[in-house]
This record gives C-alpha cells, structure tokens and sequence, in this order.
C-alpha cells in the first residue's frame, strides 16, 4: 500500500519529468551553478501580503502561462546553454548576432498560438545567459536593434501580446557569459559595481521603455548573492516604475512567486504562490534534434495538477531562429486549446482544493463543485460480470468523498450523470463506454459543501462487516 504522502510527491515528479523520461533534463542536468531561489524566512506584515493579493490576483486566475527562449542560441538550434557547453569563444559567439535576422512580428504567431491553448500570459527572454539584448538599450551595441535583427523584438513581442489580450511577461538573466565583467564581478569590486550598474540600468530601461508590464522574471543569479546584486534595489526600482508588477524569486529574494523547475511540486510553505517552468520537449531554446515531445496528454494533465494544488504552468516554447514556432509545439498546444476551450472554467481561478488524486484522475474545485478530471477513462471491466459495483458500465468511482453529493454531470457536454452515493463510495454510473472527451473528460460534481477527498478514510474507518471469504 502506497503512503498517499509520499506517493503523491512522486506522482508530480513523474508528471514532470517521468514524461521528458530524463529528470529535468533541460536545467536539471546542466549546472545551474549559483542559482539562488529565495524563499521567504520572516513573516510579512498585512499591507505587505494584502499588497501582494492584489498584484496577484490575475496571476492566480491565469493558472496557464506561455514561456518563450529566444535569442542568438536560436541560431545555433542546439539549445541555449550552447555557448558554455560547448565552449564557443565569444568573440565567434558574438557573431551570430549579425546574423539573427527573423521575420517581421514573429512574436504575433506566438500570441495567437497562447490565446488559442487557453494561455493568459506570456514571459519571453529579453535578455538571456548569452548577454545579448532582444531589446532596445543605451547601455550595450549588443542588443537586436543595433544588430541583425535591425529592430527591438521586445517591443514587437509586448505588442503581439497586447493584440491578443494576454499578460506581459520579462524573463532577465542575471548571469552574463559575453559581458566582460560578467564574472569577474564576483572577485573585483569595481567590476562589480559597474556590472551591477549595468544590470539595474538594462531593467530599469525594460521596466520603463514599455509600459505597463505584469511579470518580472529574474534568472540565474551567478556569480553574486543578493547583496552583491544589490537585489533589494533592484526589486524596490522595479516596484517604483511599475506598482502592479510580480516578481518571481531568482534574483535571490523570495519575490512574489516560488519556480519549481521542470517539476510540479508545490513549495512547502503554506500558501507560498508558485509557477512550474517546463519545457515541451527537453530544450528551452530551440535544439532541432530534440524530438523528446510531451504528449497533449502529459501536458493536459500538468495542467490540471497545478491547478489541483493551485500553483500556475508556465509551458515554454523555442522559436526557430526565423521566429517560426516547432511544428509539434504548434499541434500539442492547438490541441491542449481545443481542450482548454471546453474545460478552461474547471482550471482557472479553481480554488484551493483537499483531495487525493486518484491512480486515474484528478481533482479541482470552485466552491462546492468537485471537477473530477479522468485521464484514463475505467471504460468497461471483466469485474462487471460479478460486482454489482461496476454496474452499470461505465463506472467512475471516489472513494472517501467528505460531502453529500447533490447532482452529477459531464462538464463539457452538461450530460446529467446517475450517481449513488454509499458510506465510502460515491459511483457515477452508466457513463459511456470510451472517454467522452480526449485527453481528460471532466465530472462537475455539485456537493452540499466545500468538498474534500481522503481515501485515507476508506481504509481506517470501512465496514468490515459482510466479508464473505
Ligand atoms: C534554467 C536555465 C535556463 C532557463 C531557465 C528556465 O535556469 O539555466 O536556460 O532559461 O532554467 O527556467
């Protein structure tokens, strides 16, 4: 018998890494050498979380995120740590950035793509470990304006998303491989103090060149701590320029958010808010030769595990060096939309929810309604022909539901659904025989109170009398 503690933590691990067959392969075996995750150690004051409630709130609704990598490794196509992996001198690295020429408002094409899988914002490199700067600066020649892109692509990519109603989003690498304090920062004081001047000057021109922006994503925060980023000047610049903004925690803060990487766990402190990062295949940039793809399946049911423990999914996606999007990112993410648009309302905004998971479904709640999301549909069972439970086919069944069920139906299709609720057990009867909706068919089930699910209960308190054998 299975620790449902235990197991569960390995049950979301596997979601996340089981899938891509390798843990974490992308970030996960690459040295994320000096990455710091601030979490919080303090309690916060009132003002200071009722501040942060109110930042947050489309955050939390959001739940489903678009992440995009793209840069001059994209050039390359042989994903975005290319240049330390592999060695690439910088002086030959810094060439492709002659070379970066995509098509005009690629990022319109990455937009739509998000509205239509149900994502409601987007966070995109503007500047990532390679140093070079998607967008327009003062600061460095080594920015997309000045460069073959001839143009500021964060500018186009702010205006992509705006077109389509989503959340803006920067992701900022702290960490630089091409700037030439970069490193040295760490043992020299005056390269620090100019690379940290350079740092705070390339986020202040993000946090004022564009208006109002949503989401502030630090990374890699190498080779300094918090004090050498100076990291509480940072975020109190960036709070000053843009009030509504959220910041996640890789600057070495505990910011707004915790970032569990190519994993879905939720972070051990209560209502600590958190967003999953992963990748479709095992490359955040565009790697050609990686053909590691999630299945819609895998990634719906991602989705809806973050939901479960009300944490968000941020689902990157690699563009091509031209801005074009992989063709398999094309077809999961049209597919997870086309799921998304019936089944969106049992996702976002879900609430906080008490409930196992079962071995084939999952669960989320809004209010008094259970959404049961059955990703292997039990279909019809040899059982059948001797246990009156399985009658009639086909049955879905929880175990250890703490509320009286009132009514039953199909989300999607609003089927009313027959139910019979017993001491341990409520079974949903006479369902159809294949999965009604493919890659997860979802029960609204409306119970007499907030609903919780313990199986537990089924194995501590079950009526033992009646054994026959
Ligand atoms: C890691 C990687 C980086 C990627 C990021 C996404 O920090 O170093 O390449 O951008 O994860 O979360």
């Amino acid at each position: 018998m299975r620790s449902p503690k235990m197991s569960r933590r390995d049950h979301l691990r596997l979601l996340g890494t089981g899938a891509t067959a390798l843990a974490g392969s992308a970030a996960g075996v690459l040295p994320v050498s000096g990455q710091t995750h601030g979490e919080p150690t303090a309690p916060e004051s009132p003002e200071v979380i009722a501040d942060r409630e109110r930042r947050m709130k489309w955050w939390h609704a959001a739940r489903f995120g678009m992440f995009i990598h793209w840069g001059l490794y994209s050039v390359i196509g042989q994903h975005e740590w290319a240049m330390e992996v592999e060695g690439i001198p910088v002086a030959q690295y810094e060439q492709l950035a002659k070379h970066f020429k995509p098509q005009p408002h690629a990022a319109r094409a990455w937009a739509k793509l998000a509205k239509r899988a149900g994502q409601k914002y987007m966070v995109m490199t503007t500047k990532h470990h390679e140093g070079f700067c998607n967008f327009e600066t003062k600061l460095t020649n080594y920015c997309a304006p000045k460069q073959g892109p001839g143009r500021d692509l964060v500018a186009e990519y702010v205006e992509a998303a705006r077109a389509e109603g989503l959340r803006v989003g920067f992701y900022y690498s702290l960490m630089d491989w091409h700037h030439p304090d970069g490193a040295r920062c760490a043992t020299d004081e005056a390269a620090r103090v100019r690379f940290v001047e350079y740092t705070h000057g390339l986020i202040r021109e993000l946090m004022t060149q564009y208006g109002k922006i949503d989401v502030l994503w630090y990374d890699v925060s190498w080779p300094l701590t918090p004090e050498g980023w100076e990291s509480e000047k940072m975020n109190k610049m960036v709070f000053e320029l843009q009030p509504d903004i959220i910041v996640n925690n890789r600057n070495g803060l505990p910011g707004d958010f915790a970032t569990p990487e190519q994993h879905i766990t939720a972070p051990s402190e209560a209502g600590r808010a958190w967003e999953t990062c992963m990748t479709m295949n095992d490359s955040w940039g565009y790697q050609k030769a990686d053909d590691n793809w999630k299945s819609t399946k895998t990634i719906v049911r991602n989705l809806i595990t973050c939901a479960h423990e009300t944490g968000n999914y941020l689902l990157n996606i690699g563009p091509k060096p031209d801005g074009s999007i992989p063709e398999e990112s094309v077809r999961v993410l049209t597919e997870v939309g086309e799921w998304m648009d019936k089944n969106g309302p049992t996702i976002y905004d879900s609430d906080r929810i008490t409930a196992q998971d079962s071995y084939y479904a999952n669960y989320t709640r809004r209010g008094n309604t259970l959404y049961m999301h059955v990703y292997f549909w039990p279909g019809e069972t040899l059982a059948a022909n001797w246990v009156p439970f399985f009658n009639p086919q086909s049955v879905v069944a929880i175990g250890g539901l703490q509320a009286k069920v009132l009514s039953a139906k199909l989300y999607a299709s609003g089927t009313p659904v027959k139910f019979e609720q017993g001491d341990e057990y409520v079974r949903f009867m006479g369902l159809p025989v294949s999965t009604p909706d493919q890659p997860a068919t979802v029960l609204a089930i409306e119970c007499d109170q907030e609903p919780v699910v313990d199986h537990n209960d089924v194995r501590k308190y079950r009526k033992r009398e009646g054994v026959g054998i």
